[in-house]
């Protein structure tokens, strides 16, 4: 790793991990805008759940994050449904099974509501006390 930062680099360019949910993201990702744009009116005009399917790094895991990014920043100006990212990839495990599964996405999602508890707020939404969620 350090060899990167000595050549002046912020961290391998050889990483292949997903695109995160941030501004950088959504400046890194190439291309995909029709991908994005219709990932987004899916999300937010259905109850049903999305699937992307594609080939193993194809970029599935990427439209998510930078739509969700896109979804979060519009949520003050918006009516859509408010899309908060959370940082957590979720898998099933052989150990633990679905109730590690499901205690692991009810912490990222108290977690959410502690991070944009500021953002909320300022989009006029009632938000649980931040103390109570962390107990
Ligand atoms: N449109 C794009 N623009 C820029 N980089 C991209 C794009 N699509 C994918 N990448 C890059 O390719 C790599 C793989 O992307 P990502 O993890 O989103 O793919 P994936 O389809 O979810 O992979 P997997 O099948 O392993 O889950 C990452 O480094 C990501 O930054
Ligand atoms: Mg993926």
């Amino acid at each position: 790793m350090e060899i990167w930062t000595d050549l002046g680099f912020t961290q391998s360019p050889y990483n292949t991990d997903s695109l995160p949910p941030t501004a950088i993201g959504e400046r890194l990702l190439v291309g995909r805008e029709s991908h994005i744009r219709r990932l987004i009116n899916r999300l937010s005009s259905s109850s049903s759940h999305v699937t992307i399917e594609g080939e193993a790094g194809v970029g599935k895991t990427s439209l998510m994050t930078v739509a969700s990014y896109r979804m979060k920043r519009n949520s003050d100006k918006s009516r859509l449904p408010i899309m908060l990212p959370v940082d957590e990839k979720f898998q099933i495990a052989n150990k633990g099974g679905t109730s590690l599964l499901e205690a692991k996405v009810y912490r990222a999602i108290a977690a959410a509501f502690i991070q944009y508890h500021d953002d909320l707020k300022s989009w006029g939404y009632r938000t649980p006390k931040v103390k109570e969620i962390d107990k």
